[in-house]
């Protein structure tokens, strides 16, 4: 795809999309600004070219309308921060206003538009809002590869009125795990988890196409425990998804995948950190307790695997990490990827928390900004966001 290095922006006036869609506390301050801090080497070069900004991005979902909690405004402050440079916040997207503000605008300066879901033809993709959002510049780049799976105004119907290229995180999520899945160097090992297999399904069955290992752990390992018959307690299981998993097993088996599924696991009495735990093999899970994390000797037998391996993806955490009596398979797993020195690419938010809270997130080839869009990436679905980038 056609990126801004093959581009003149000088004096130009661009319209950038990016994924400033951040977690907040209550009092609106917020609580990871990763995605911020990822779009920076994009607009300092842009800005250093001369380019006039003017950014947009969505907060949440506030459905169409204009609700102050999903305001861009503590954004705003924050990128001026970190850019050391003034960033005005429009009072809207569109409108008489914006376009005065757009058009004032100068070489250098720095326009960031009011949250874009305030109206609801941003999802609709509705041509005449697209038409508008184009109006405001000459040119569109899209650094925002967290929301390029939504067919939305700015991503995707834009692009029908002025030219798209790639921003460098855009760039750089697709150098990642497009190599991944087209092309990874072997052994390729992914892990999966969380807690629903559903929400994994396409994913699994795109990856057992490509990689020589699968781990899954984390609550949708149990349905696969179900599955092979085990008696699970009280643990999470998707009785629906039984079948689904038997076959995945058996498909693996097929395509001479190395499925690995817990073994053993850790078990407790209640879903509390304070529980009562105990260490048993998948085939003692106790009448009455759940399991909420993989036990030891899956934990060395991952571990094992993710030694030798030169690509890992990985999605989801493999127990209940956010509590300390659960947080053991996921960190070993975490302390497994670091060290392999395999080129390795880490997505979706409770894995990344549980790599921050190990303090291992330096040691990670590339973190992806992306949630559901570097699942559907995964999944080998087409992003709507990156098809509509002009190409080469
Ligand atoms: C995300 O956080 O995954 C993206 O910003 C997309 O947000 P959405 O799921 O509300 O479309």
């Amino acid at each position: 795809k056609k990126n801004i290095r093959d581009i003149d922006v000088a004096g130009k006036k661009l319209f950038v999309r990016v994924d400033y869609n951040v977690p907040m506390d209550k009092n609106g301050n917020i609580t990871d600004e990763t995605r911020i801090r990822a779009t920076l080497p994009t607009l300092n070069y842009l800005l250093d070219k001369g380019a006039a900004l003017i950014l947009a991005s969505h907060l949440g979902r506030p459905k169409g309308a204009p609700v102050p909690e999903f305001s861009l405004a503590p954004v705003a402050k924050r990128l001026s921060e970190l850019l050391n440079k003034e960033v005005t916040l429009a009072p809207d997207c569109i409108g008489e206003t914006v376009e005065a503000m757009a058009k004032a605008l100068k070489p250098g300066q720095i326009l960031l538009l009011e949250n874009l879901r305030y109206h609801k033809e941003e999802e609709k993709n509705e041509p005449e809002f697209c038409r508008k959002l184009a109006g405001l510049a000459e040119l569109a780049v899209n650094d925002a590869f967290g929301v390029s799976h939504r067919a939305h105004a700015s991503v995707e119907g834009i692009t029908k009125f002025i030219p798209a290229v790639a921003g460098f995180l855009m760039e750089k999520e697709i150098a990642f795990l497009g190599q991944a899945v087209a092309n990874p160097v072997r052994p390729f090992v992914a892990i999966i988890g969380g807690a629903k297999v559903s929400d994994k399904i396409g994913v699994i069955e795109n990856l057992l196409q490509k990689v020589d290992s699968l781990m899954i752990g984390g609550g949708m390992a149990n349905t696969f425990i179900a599955a092979q018959g085990y008696a699970t307690g009280k643990s999470l299981v998707e009785e629906d998804k039984l079948e689904l998993a038997k076959s995945l097993i058996t498909k693996a088996r097929e395509q001479g995948v190395n499925l690995l599924l817990p073994v053993d696991v850790v078990i407790a009495d209640k879903f509390a950190a304070d529980a009562a735990t105990k260490v048993v093999g998948i085939d003692a899970i106790t009448d009455g307790w759940m399991a909420l994390d993989i036990g030891p000797v899956s934990r060395d037998a991952f571990a094992k695997a993710l030694a030798s391996a030169k690509t890992v993806v990985w999605n989801g955490p493999m127990g209940v990490f956010e509590m300390d009596a659960f947080a053991k398979g996921t960190e070993a797993v975490a302390k497994a990827v670091a060290a392999s020195g395999a080129t390795s690419i880490v997505g979706g938010g409770d894995s990344i928390a549980a790599l921050e809270k190990t303090g291992l997130a330096g040691k990670i080839s590339h973190i992806s900004t992306g949630g559901g869009a570097s699942l559907e990436y995964l999944e080998g679905k087409v992003l709507p966001g990156i098809a509509a980038l002009q190409d080469k």
